[in-house]
């Protein structure tokens, strides 16, 4: 079994987090504070922070967009891993959580490097594409909106660019048949990822993060 998808031994996790300490006190700041103004306790998980920041490293980002900034968690940690100027375009639905994020890069040193726009990401996204094309896209919002948040993305990073999208096992739902409640984030993710595996425009792949972390790199 050691070629399974992910591990789920809870020894191995607790060895990689001891190992390689992915929260340090700025971001377990920002889990704090955002606790503290009520803000749901959804942001990524200290690993997954990490993931981002050296994802971003590894692609040499410096302009980067996000969709779905919360309390400035993850928005923090792809920051982290961009070269010095870069900037990072953040897109909020909620004022209360871009509020949050503002205060959270200003904390750490980077409000000159975040733009947090507070809207719905579609009305967002649009004015965003002069400033483009973007080295990496980081989608963490609502999961109906993913597969037109991935239109965007394809559209807007360079070739070579990376298009990052979390929980892209939809919470364990990912393979059932769209119905009920969860019909239309059902059909979301899975049509995300259709056009990831075959749409033609990225080599993309899944990493076994514990809510899954979908990857594609613009062709
Ligand atoms: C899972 S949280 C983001 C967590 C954040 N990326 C982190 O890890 O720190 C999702 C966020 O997307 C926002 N959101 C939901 N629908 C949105 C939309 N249509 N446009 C922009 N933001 C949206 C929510 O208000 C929420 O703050």
């Amino acid at each position: 079994m050691n070629k399974a998808f992910g591990s789920e031994d809870a020894r191995v996790a607790d060895y990689v987090a001891r190992v390689y300490q992915p929260e340090d006190d700025v971001l377990a700041d920002v889990r704090t504070r955002s606790a503290a103004a009520g803000l749901p306790d959804i942001q990524v998980a200290p690993l997954d922070g990490r993931h981002l920041e050296v994802l971003a490293r590894a692609a040499g980002a410096r302009r980067a967009v996000e969709v779905g900034t919360l309390g400035g968690y993850s928005g923090l940690a792809l920051l982290r891993g961009m070269a010095p100027d870069g900037t990072l375009d953040t897109v909020e639905l909620e004022p209360r959580h871009a509020e949050v994020a503002r205060e959270t890069f200003r904390r750490a040193g980077v409000a000159d490097r975040a733009r947090v726009h507070v809207g719905p990401a579609l009305q967002i996204l649009p004015t965003l594409a002069p400033r483009g094309p973007f080295d990496l896209v980081f989608i963490d919002a609502d999961k109906e909106g993913y597969p037109r948040y991935l239109d965007w993305a394809a559209a807007n990073l360079r070739s070579g660019g990376i298009v990052l999208l979390d929980n892209a096992f939809l919470f364990g739902h990912l393979p059932e048949a769209p119905s009920g409640d969860r019909a239309a984030s059902i059909k979301a993710m899975q049509t995300v990822h259709e056009t990831l595996a075959r749409g033609g425009l990225f080599r993309a792949t899944v990493l076994p993060t514990g809510e899954g972390l979908a990857m594609g790199v613009r062709v």
